[in-house]
């Protein structure tokens, strides 16, 4: 085993020290997720309701569509209206398993109720002022209902993300080959994955970054992705960035015209480029692929990482051979579970409360 797929784990002793020990990275099977199931109901209503976003015109599904991998198929995602977005959006699968958000990294995967507040409340993706939401919920007879059934109090705006995110991390992928595998089931993988698998943890030293259930350290690293020219053609795209870096407090971003990753979160030009090892599972759903949409399949990811990636990768060149390239991307397809449908439930309607208790 290469040392860089050697990982130190730090665990108490019965008798109060503390052991460190060395031990190989490797995927782990999916774990079973852990919600309230009350809150997850309404939160699926909520997912698919565009009355919380400002313009009533889209919902997190518009972005997160359950029937293309809960992302929207596009490189770059589309923006509240009038605005772009500048990355790619991301599936919503098993992301409640995530130890960090979004592609630079910049909110802790511990805390779903806020990054759902910033996708509610940001002017690029929904642009909804939080008390206007709390009150337009409230005018929803069934919302109430369904709120009572795990609180005793009325809706109440911050809750309402926690809700959201509740159903968020119910959605979870089953089935994928690599669990039954990892759980003993030597069949669940044909022999080219297996193959595969060989490479992915040996010569082609993929698991040093995607390792754990999710094939992701949770850490941020730097693959050289080539920026997407849209950005910086596209004006709408470009605004949306330069106003995010204006957010962050990147300095002199208006001498920026790249995506600088986690680099506009820690100032550090050191980061510049760095972005959080995504999630590997499910990847059958969610073309195109990186934080831009620049690779657009499986293939080309595989062919980039031959090449050692782009410029400035922390990545060495892997020279694999055709049938090694094919045996690692056939690999690749195996951590992809059932596909994951849930259909827009019929909304309820709008429907004034009685005087005295709005
Ligand atoms: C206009 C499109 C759009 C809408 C609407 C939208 N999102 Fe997102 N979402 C994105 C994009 C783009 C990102 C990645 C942003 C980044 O990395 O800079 C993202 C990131 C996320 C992430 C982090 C995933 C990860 O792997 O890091 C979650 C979870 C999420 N969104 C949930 C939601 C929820 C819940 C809603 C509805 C309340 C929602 N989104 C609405 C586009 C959207
Ligand atoms: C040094 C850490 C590191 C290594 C080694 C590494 N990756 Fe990655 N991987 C990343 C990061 C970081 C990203 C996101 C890059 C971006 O979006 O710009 C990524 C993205 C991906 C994606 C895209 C996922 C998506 O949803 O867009 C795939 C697929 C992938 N890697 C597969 C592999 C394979 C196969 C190997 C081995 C040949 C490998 N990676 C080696 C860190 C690494």
């Amino acid at each position: 085993m290469k040392p860089r797929n050697l990982k130190r784990i730090a665990f108490a002793t019965s008798l109060g020290g503390l052991v460190t020990v060395s031990v190989a990275a490797d995927l782990a099977p999916l774990p079973q997720p852990k919600f309230n199931t009350a809150m997850a109901e309404m939160g699926r209503f909520l997912f698919f309701d565009e009355r919380l976003s400002g313009d009533a015109g889209l919902s997190c599904a518009t972005c997160h569509n359950p029937q293309k991998g809960w992302s929207d198929g596009l490189p770059l995602s589309k923006g509240y209206p009038a605005s772009e977005y500048f990355r790619n959006s991301p599936t919503l699968l098993n992301s409640g398993f995530k130890k960090r958000f979004m592609w630079d990294g910049r909110l802790d995967g511990a805390d779903m109720g806020t990054l759902v507040r910033d996708m509610i409340t940001e002017a690029h993706t929904m642009n909804m002022d939080g008390r206007l939401m709390q009150e337009r919920l409230k005018q929803v007879p069934e919302y109430n209902a369904m709120w009572l059934k795990f609180r005793k109090d009325d809706i109440n705006g911050m809750r309402v993300f926690n809700v959201v995110g509740e159903f968020v991390r119910s959605v979870n992928s089953k089935n994928a080959p690599i669990d039954r595998f990892l759980k003993g089931d030597q069949g669940a993988l044909n022999g080219t994955q297996r193959a595969g698998y060989e490479l992915f943890k040996g010569k082609a030293g993929c698991v040093a970054c995607h390792n754990g259930p999710l094939g992701s350290d949770g850490n941020l690293h730097r693959t050289g992705v080539p920026e997407n020219p849209a950005v910086t053609s596209e004006p709408l795209r470009h605004i949306t960035m330069a106003r995010y870096y204006a957010t962050s407090g990147l300095p002199n971003y208006m001498m920026t015209h790249d995506d600088v990753g986690f680099q506009a979160i820690s100032k550090n030009p050191k980061d510049k480029g760095k972005f959080a090892t995504p999630s590997i599972r499910d990847l059958k759903y969610t073309a195109p692929y990186m934080h831009n949409g620049m690779l657009k399949t499986l293939d080309e990811v595989v062919d980039f990482y031959d090449k050692g990636g782009g410029s400035g990768a922390e990545l060495k060149p892997l020279n694999l051979g055709d049938s090694e390239k094919r045996a690692l991307v056939a690999f690749l397809e195996s951590l992809s579970g059932d596909p994951v449908v849930v259909d827009k439930p019929k909304l309820p309607a709008y429907k004034v409360r009685a005087f005295g208790k709005n």
